[in-house]
């Protein structure tokens, strides 16, 4: 079934397709809100609470935890689930309370984002680092102000703290009816009417009833009793009046939020977001500056992840492709631009919420698993037309670092070939300590990376290691001649190599740092390696 796709057909696929990832501060209720999305679109028919699931939350991912105990087939990278006519594809980034260059480079591979928001807690140090990332990219992003089924801080101070903390002007398409227990629906303010839930008889596991009624309908004011009813057409009135337009143009570049409010354990608020998300959301064919055209029909992608021994029974390594032109067939062939290499791009594996399985063909938008030899590294682009550019995945520096201290010494060589690999991945960088003879220093961003390390090189590698940690805040590349052994003698810096033999050096704080930047001002200290 794969012959070569008209051009109208490339374009309905592409069209059809909505590519994002959820971003959010741990406990926000990203893992439900997923959970819904997945019964909104069909691929499930109950939700439920899993007993289990939040237990071993370090240790597997979410979706990992719902494949398992409710039969869905889902990767710990990506879900695509059908909704109507679209097929969307919803990108994880890791949901614990750490972070890791992974959950940046999957923001690289989105077209959107939905920010996700409790509306006790407002905007949460994760949620800013991860919109910050959604920023630089200029990537449209969503907001979804969940848990309005519990009291939480008024709309329109949250709406303030995401145009104050975020700088970013949040435009509600809809506004919450009440709150808490008296959370009853969202007026919608294009349509101009509420949408009622209907609470009866569901605790979140099927889909919830609505009813439409007008603002004005002496029903809603006997439901929210006369001063809520008085409180919500102020507010409605005032954000008429005072609030900005919304835009659809500035949302798609990144300036403007659509805001929604919900409760994604009662579905209310679920289905309306949805929809109007797939609305808003560019499918790929919208996204501002492609790196090429999605509708072009010769095939292209890049490596966004690559994540090693996904499968404990195999040692496999699979390379996560971003596809960003034209139709991918089971087995096809392409070029891996770097190397000029032609690659049979085999065995991917697309997870369906309903059904695993090979994916015989793919478009612009969704993600493939390839296996993964060892031929690609992440940023890598692959083409079978005129190359297209590798992708600028941001790289952050490290903020965290510690010595490796190897238990065996005799196990140096899977040490080092753990560590290599490891580093490919993205989960760590490695560097030396010149001075001190050679000494192994791992970096990473943040500090459950060496946790995973740690664990992985006990299970993959048959090593282990103690990290001994060192208090270091900034690593810095330098450019420009300096004296390694008058900063190696300063104990508020540290002289390190990174793997390809490059100096960088470690500050133990802001002071040092900027001590350093007062005193040469004819280097440059980068935060990612030099042309990079
Ligand atoms: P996360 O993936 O963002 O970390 O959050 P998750 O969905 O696991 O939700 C975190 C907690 O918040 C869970 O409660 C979940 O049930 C609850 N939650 C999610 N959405 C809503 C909502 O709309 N309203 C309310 N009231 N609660 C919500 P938990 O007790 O920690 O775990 P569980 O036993 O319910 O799984």
């Amino acid at each position: 079934m794969s012959s070569t796709p008209t051009q109208k057909q490339l374009e309905r696929e592409v069209g059809r397709r909505r590519t994002f990832a959820i971003i959010s501060h741990p406990d926000a209720g990203k893992t439900t809100l997923t959970e819904k999305l997945l019964l909104y679109g069909g691929a499930i028919h109950l939700a439920g609470s899993v007993k289990s699931r939040r237990a071993a939350k370090h240790a597997v991912s979410d979706w990992m935890e719902m494949e398992q105990e409710r039969g869905i087939s889902i990767t710990s990278s990506v879900l695509q689930f059908p909704y109507g006519k679209n097929s969307i594809n919803l990108l994880d980034t890791p949901g614990h309370a750490d972070f890791s260059e992974d959950t940046y480079r999957t923001l690289a591979a989105a077209d959107s984002a939905v920010m996700l928001i409790d509306c006790a807690k407002g905007v949460e140090p994760q949620t800013e680092k991860l919109f910050k990332v959604c920023a630089m990219r200029k990537l449209p992003v969503f907001t979804f102000v969940n848990k309005m089924d519990r009291y939480g801080r008024q709309p329109l101070e949250l709406m303030e703290e995401i145009d104050n903390v975020l700088g970013i002007p949040a435009v509600p398409i809809n506004w919450p009816i009440g709150m808490g227990k008296d959370f009853k629906g969202v007026y919608d303010r294009r349509e101009e009417k509420v949408i009622l839930f209907d609470s009866e008889g569901t605790h979140g596991e099927a889909i919830v009833e609505t009813e439409k009624l007008d603002l004005d309908d002496p029903k809603l004011e006997s439901i929210l009793g006369p001063k809520r009813y008085e409180k919500t057409l102020e507010e409605i009135e005032l954000l008429e009046i005072a609030g900005e337009p919304f835009d659809l143009e500035k949302v798609r570049n990144g300036e403007q939020s659509p805001m929604f409010f919900g409760s994604a354990m009662t579905n209310f608020g679920v289905q309306p977001f949805l929809e109007a998300f797939i609305e808003m959301a560019p499918s790929p064919g919208e996204v501002k500056d492609p790196p090429v055209e999605p509708t072009r029909p010769e095939f292209s992608g890049f490596v966004f992840k690559i994540q090693a021994n996904m499968n404990p029974n195999h040692r496999d390594r699979i390379a996560f492709v971003r596809i960003t032109s034209g139709q991918y067939t089971r087995d096809m062939h392409a070029k891996l631009v770097r190397e000029d290499r032609e690659l049979k791009l085999s065995y991917p594996q697309q997870f369906m919420a309903s059904d695993r399985g090979t994916v015989d063909e793919a478009y612009a938008g969704d993600i493939l698993g390839l296996y993964d030899p060892g031929y690609f590294k992440i940023g890598d682009s692959i083409s079978n037309g005129d190359p297209v550019e590798a992708k600028d995945i941001p790289r952050f520096s490290p903020e965290h670092f510690s010595v490796v201290e190897l238990k065996d010494p005799l196990r140096r060589k899977q040490l080092e070939k753990g560590l290599d690999q490891l580093s490919e991945e993205g989960t760590i960088q490695v560097f030396r300590q010149p001075h001190l003879g050679n000494q192994t220093i791992v970096g990473a961003v943040g500090i459950l990376q060496f946790e995973v390390l740690t664990h992985r090189l006990e299970h993959e590698y048959n090593v282990k290691v103690r990290l001994r940690s060192l208090q270091f805040k900034y690593a810095r590349w330098i450019e420009g001649e300096f004296d390694e052994a008058k900063f190696e003698r300063q104990d508020y810096t540290m002289v390190l190599k990174d793997k390809d033999d490059l100096p960088i050096v470690l500050f133990r704080n802001d002071w040092a740092l900027n001590f350093v930047k007062q005193n040469h001002p004819d280097l440059k200290l980068l935060p990612n390696p030099p042309g990079t």
